[in-house]
């Protein structure tokens, strides 16, 4: 950035980000004092707003009562507020201070070995001290359950960063937190279950014979490896059962992509330090919150006129958004939770087991689904072979090991730079790092000795899952 466009926008904004030794801005950071103050509730602009989640028995919308039993009152008032700004508490401001406002990078030695004249910028939300996006909803959703007298939190984890966000959360407000994880990854990946351990939550592999779905899965098929939905399942189960304890999602819902615009919400002023304005904004998608969180502000300029692509980037092993059916489905394997309209692949769809596991989920966020009904969102799937190329291209320039869900991002961030370099264009790219990958180097190991599998799309289990959901429609 010129320094012209330097000082013109730290006058205007009253910010600095003092350029590096070289002459050149690598990192934009702004003072803590500019955590956002407001979540930005994007329900307010949308030209459309997404269905109402129904009762699967009655088929109608259902109301706050249906929800009590697991969610605490101020998170059902947020999910289906329509105010545009809603304040951010204090005391959830302040934990956020530990981490926050995280830094936007100019990704100029991945530029460079590009040879491309796009600009590459990357908000990084691995600087938490779970390692991703999660504990920005994780800390605003153990808050409003202590509020209401709430003691204990249950939820659902696959490959371990939302369960290790939860389980942080739930230590700095004094609540116990029970997290059901997906089996496969209990066995495989040992080390995110004692960092959850550490901070004090109990963690089952899932399926387990602590509850009925869990029981249920279990007679069927003894060695069942889980998956998100059955934990899902088994976490409401607890929750519904037991009046001191709430049930806690990480990504999907409207209450859960509202907390995570504290991302896009600081890109905005990040880029504007830079001087510039994206072309496009990039994130993966897994059930919509990271990919929300960046993009949803930038969205709010779209409305309005403004020249900005949305790109939500996936798993070809799951891809709901490019592949999926627009229904209404659970968000859980057993047919627990209310109905969604989104796009899925089918409840009961077992997606192969990519290394991805934050990415192994039939549904989508129906804000997301809305967005790409209207052409507002674009979406794109990458196989793992491609996303892990990416990934270490990444590390070997810019030093960071990305996620392997965070590397979908940096596969399409790639590709778009490499497009501005054959149409010899420039093009302003932001991306959202959402974590690191640090706990993730068994898959880098695969990958980097030509382990690493690619999969068929599984045409004919997606088939079936999307057929057993038929008769779900209004
Ligand atoms: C690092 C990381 N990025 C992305 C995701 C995908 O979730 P979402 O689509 O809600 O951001 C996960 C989920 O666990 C994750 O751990």
């Amino acid at each position: 950035m010129s320094k012209e466009a330097h000082d013109r926008h730290a006058g205007r904004t009253g910010l600095h980000s003092p350029e590096g030794g070289s002459g050149v801005t690598t990192k934009y950071v702004l003072p803590e004092a500019e955590i956002p103050t407001h979540w930005y509730n994007v329900l307010a602009d949308m030209p459309h707003r997404p269905a109402p989640p129904l009762h699967p028995a009655t088929k109608q919308p259902v109301g706050p009562d249906a929800l009590t039993p697991i969610f605490p009152l101020a998170l059902i008032e947020q999910e289906v507020s329509t105010e545009r700004w809603i304040p951010v508490p204090e005391e959830v401001r302040e934990i956020y201070s530990l981490w926050r406002p995280t830094p936007l990078y100019r990704a100029r030695r991945l530029e460079a070995a590009l040879g491309t004249p796009a600009h590459i910028y990357y908000k990084y939300e691995g600087v938490s001290p779970a390692g991703s996006h999660k504990p920005n909803t994780a800390v605003a959703q153990a808050y409003y359950n202590r509020q209401q007298g709430i003691r204990r939190l249950a939820t659902e984890t696959g490959a371990g960063q939302w369960g290790s966000a939860l389980s942080l959360a739930c230590r700095f407000f004094g609540l116990e937190c029970t997290v059901y994880m997906v089996r496969v990854s209990y066995e495989q990946k040992p080390y995110r279950r004692i960092m959850m351990e550490s901070w004090g939550a109990e963690v089952i592999p899932s399926p387990s014979e602590r509850t009925e779905a869990g029981r249920r899965i279990l007679a069927e098929d003894p060695d069942s490896l889980g998956s998100l939905g059955i934990a899902i399942s088994e976490a409401v189960e607890d929750a519904a059962g037991r009046a001191d304890t709430n049930y806690s999602l990480g990504s999907v819902l409207n209450h859960v992509l509202l907390h995570q615009t504290v991302i896009g919400l600081e890109a905005k002023k990040q880029m504007a330090l830079a001087g510039e304005y994206p072309d496009v904004v990039i994130g993966c998608h897994g059930g919509g919150s990271n990919f929300g969180g960046l993009a949803l502000p930038f969205a709010a300029d779209r409305f309005t006129g403004r020249q900005v692509r949305l790109l939500a980037v996936e798993p070809a092993a799951c891809p709901s958004l490019t592949k999926g059916r627009v229904a209404y489905d659970f968000g859980d394997t057993v047919g627990m939770t209310p109905l969604l309209r989104m796009h899925t692949l089918g409840h009961t769809f077992a997606p192969p087991g990519i290394h991805a596991g934050g990415l192994r989920y039939h549904g989508a966020a129906p804000i997301i689904t809305q967005l790409v009904e209207e052409g507002i969102v674009e979406a794109r799937a990458y196989p793992q072979r491609a996303v892990f190329e990416a990934a270490l291209q990444f590390a070997r320039t810019e030093g960071i090991l990305p996620a392997p869900e965070s590397a979908h991002a940096v596969r399409a961030a790639v590709d778009e730079a490499l497009e501005a370099r054959e149409a010899g264009e420039p093009r302003v790219i932001l991306f959202n790092l959402s974590g690191h990958g640090h706990f993730d180097l068994a898959a880098y190991d695969a990958f980097n000795h030509g382990r690493l599998e690619d999969y068929e799309y599984p045409a004919a289990a997606v088939d079936r899952a999307l057929a057993a959901i038929a008769p779900l429609q209004p």
